[in-house]
C-alpha cells in the first residue's frame, strides 16, 4: 500500500521555526502538486492560529482524534487550501483541550500511539503529513515521533541551539526503543543570518558534526516570515520569491529528489 510520508517537527526549545517549517514546508509541497495535511500537535495552537483557525471556536480537534474511539477522523479535518495543479492543503488544527488529554495520554497504555493508528484513516487522502510539535519532552512528542517516518529538527545557528539537539535526540533515540518504532531524523537550520562570522563558523561546527544528518538546504532570516504569520496565511503563498518561501522550496525539492532517487523510499507503516 502507498502510505503517505509522515514528518514531525521537533525542538523543545521554543521560538525555533517549527511551526513555520510545518507550514512553509508543507505549502511548498502543495505548490509541487502534493497533497498535504498539516496536524497541529501543540496546545498553544500556533498552527492554527497561522492558519487563520480560531481555536476557541473548534467544534472539533486532535485532541478528539486522539481520544475519542468512535470519533469519525474525518470531522477533525479543516479543508484550507486547493490548488489548481491538485496539491492541497489541509488542517487538523488543535486547542488548550490537548493539554487536557495529554495526562490522560500518559496514564494510559499506548496512550504515545493512539495518534499513530488514527492517521492509518488518512493513508489514501495524503502525500506527506506534517505534525507540528509541541516545545516539550512529553507524551505529545512521544506521540509525534511514533507517528512519523523522518522528524524534522529546526535548529538556530548559534552554538548553544545546536549543543542543545544533542539532548534531543537521545529522547528521540529513548522513545523508538521503548515503542520499538523507527524513525529517522533530519536537522534544518533555521533562521540563518549570513551577515555574522559567529553565525557561519557555528554553521561549520554543525555540518561538521551531524553529517550527514541535516538538509543541504538552510534556513535565512527572513522578515517576511512576520508579515505571513500576521496575514495568517503561509509565507509561499503569499509571495512564492521571497527569500524565505525560496529557502523552503529548496526543502520540499530535496525532500521530493530524496523519493525519486530512491534514497528515502516510503514504506507501510506495518513494516
Ligand atoms: N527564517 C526566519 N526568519 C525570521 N523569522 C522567523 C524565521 N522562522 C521563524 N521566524 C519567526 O520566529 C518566530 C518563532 O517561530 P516559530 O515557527 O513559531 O517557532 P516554534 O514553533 O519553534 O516555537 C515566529 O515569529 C516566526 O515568524
Ligand atoms: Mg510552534
Amino acid at each position: 500500500m502507498k502510505t503517505p510520508y509522515i514528518f514531525a517537527t521537533a525542538n523543545q526549545k521554543g521560538g525555533v521555526g517549527k511551526t513555520t517549517t510545518a507550514i512553509t514546508l508543507g505549502s511548498s509541497l502543495s505548490i509541487f502538486g502534493y497533497r498535504v495535511l498539516l496536524i497541529d500537535l501543540d496546545p498553544q495552537a500556533s498552527l492554527t492560529n497561522h492558519l487563520a483557525v480560531e481555536p476557541e471556536k473548534l467544534e472539533y480537534s486532535v485532541a478528539n482524534l486522539i481520544i475519542s474511539g468512535s470519533f469519525n477522523p474525518s470531522e477533525a479535518v479543516i479543508n484550507k487550501y486547493r490548488l489548481k495543479n491538485g496539491g492541497c492543503i489541509d488542517l487538523i488544527p488543535s486547542n488548550i483541550n490537548l493539554a487536557r488529554i495529554e495526562a490522560e495520554l500518559s496514564v494510559s497504555t499506548g496512550g504515545g500511539l493512539k495518534l499513530k493508528e488514527k492517521l492509518k484513516f488518512f493513508y489514501d487522502n495524503y502525500d506527506y503529513i506534517i505534525i507540528d510539535s509541541s516545545p516539550a519532552l512529553s507524551v505529545l512528542l512521544i506521540s509525534a515521533v511514533a507517528a512519523s517516518d523522518e522528524v524534522i529538527i529546526p535548529v538556530m545557528s548559534d552554538f548553544l541551539s545546536i549543543r542543545g539537539v544533542d539532548l534531543l535526540l537521545s529522547t528521540i533515540d529513548k522513545i523508538e526503543k521503548a515503542l520499538d518504532s523507527r524513525c529517522t531524523y533530519r536537522l534544518l537550520i533555521t533562521m540563518f543570518d549570513r551577515r555574522t562570522s559567529s553565525s557561519i563558523r557555528s554553521l561549520d561546527y554543525f555540518k561538521n558534526k551531524y553529517k550527514n544528518a541535516h538538509f543541504n538546504s538552510i534556513i535565512n532570516i527572513d522578515t517576511r516570515f512576520r508579515d505571513a504569520s500576521m496575514l495568517r496565511k503561509p509565507l509561499t503563498y503569499i509571495d512564492v520569491h521571497s527569500r524565505g518561501a525560496l529557502d523552503y522550496i529548496n526543502v520540499a525539492r530535496e525532500i521530493i529528489g530524496d523519493f525519486n532517487n530512491g534514497v528515502n523510499g516510503r514504506r507501510t507503516k506495518d513494516e
